[in-house]
């Protein structure tokens, strides 16, 4: 039987098919949330989602083996927290699937080492790491392109960052077709339409790396703390020096947490210096706060519940594998392994 076109799947209710990857750091910040956790949670009814928290990536670059379970724990509960859902969407851990390592083997067999030398994020880790290079590192876009062909995904949620990544994943995917016969879609990147979060100190984005975030737990104090001393339009000295809201960080962060009304309120507020800095602020932290507080909630609660957790880790694995096993037998079936 062949394949209907993809148009006619999609007026026939078909739900596209998407993947996305999350790293297991453990701390998520309100960047992560904002430009990706809440815009993939907001998916999750017009499209089949499946999300994994990413550690064999994690083994890519040095890291502490005994911190490792702990992370993954509390990155997959933070992002459940978060708005992923275990009942409308698939959430897994990548190493309960090992299907992807085998996928991965295949798609490198047609991977070129020239266009895995040139993905910038390899040079700018290997830079970092000295002579510690390892082929891991160098085949992570490999790895990753396998995560997203082994679920046939069609659309995938990523920050701009990724871009290089998801091109060599479609460029996978042709090289695989080409020489094996048609098998997996080439799979598209949606970005977030949520700017990039600059850290508060407004130098840098926002990471949890340069310690200028705001994580995803913090109570109404901690992120009032944290707020009211942030950087904001630096031409605004003093209150009654009228401010330009758009080059203000604490302004993006207004628009990805408050109501039209309130961003309204700041904005005229800003420009007119009716209002001052701490004013905004206080506005800023209460809807956030606000936002944040059911997410704490819930995290609170599976994190007192580990074994709940675990079996819901467990249904995501046997969901995925199930998937994982029909196409990686397929993949095998076009490459001619017996
Ligand atoms: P990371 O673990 O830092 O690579 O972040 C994972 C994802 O979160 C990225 O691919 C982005 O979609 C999103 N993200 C990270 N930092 C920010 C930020 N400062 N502002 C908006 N989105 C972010
Ligand atoms: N490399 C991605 C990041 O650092 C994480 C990731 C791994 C991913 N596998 C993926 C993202 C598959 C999208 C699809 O953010």
């Amino acid at each position: 039987m062949t394949e209907p076109n993809q148009a006619t799947r999609r007026e026939r209710g078909h739900r596209r098919s998407v993947f996305s990857g999350i790293q297991p750091t453990g701390v998520v910040h309100i960047g992560n949330y904002v430009g990706a956790i809440r815009h993939w949670a907001g998916m999750l009814d017009d499209y089949d989602c499946t999300f994994c928290v990413v550690d064999l990536h994690a083994m890519t670059v040095p890291y502490e083996p005994q911190e490792m379970p702990q992370k993954v724990f509390e990155t997959f509960i933070i992002n459940i927290a978060a708005g992923l859902d275990p009942e409308r969407c698939c959430l897994f851990v990548q190493s309960h699937v090992p299907q992807v390592t085998e996928l991965c083997w295949m798609l490198m067999t047609c991977s070129s080492m020239g266009e895995l030398s040139r993905m910038t994020q390899f040079k700018d880790k290997s830079e970092k790491l000295g002579g510690q290079v390892s082929a891991g590192l160098f085949t992570y876009p490999v790895l990753m392109a396998a995560d997203i062909l082994l679920y046939k995904a069609e659309v995938v949620p990523v920050g701009e960052d990724q871009t290089q990544h998801l091109e060599f994943a479609r460029e996978a995917a042709r090289a695989f077709n080409a020489r094996f016969g048609e098998t997996f879609p080439e799979p598209e990147a949606l970005f977030s339409e949520v700017p990039r979060l600059m850290g508060l100190d407004n130098k840098q984005k926002m990471s949890k790396s340069l310690d200028n975030h705001i994580s995803l737990l913090e109570d109404r104090d901690e992120i009032w703390a944290k707020l009211s001393t942030a950087a904001t339009d630096p031409a605004r000295v003093r209150r009654a020096d009228p401010g330009t809201p758009e080059i203000c960080n604490i302004f993006t962060m207004h628009k990805a947490f408050s109501p039209p009304e309130d961003i309204e309120w700041s904005a005229h507020g800003c420009r007119t210096a009716s209002i001052g800095c701490l004013d905004c602020k206080r506005r800023v932290t209460d809807n956030m706060a606000a936002e944040l507080e059911p997410v704490r909630e819930k995290y609170r609660e599976l994190a007192a519940d580990p074994g709940r957790v675990r079996e819901i880790m467990a249904e995501g694995a046997e969901n995925a594998r199930q998937r994982a096993r029909t196409n990686l037998a397929e993949a095998r079936r076009s490459a001619g392994l017996l």
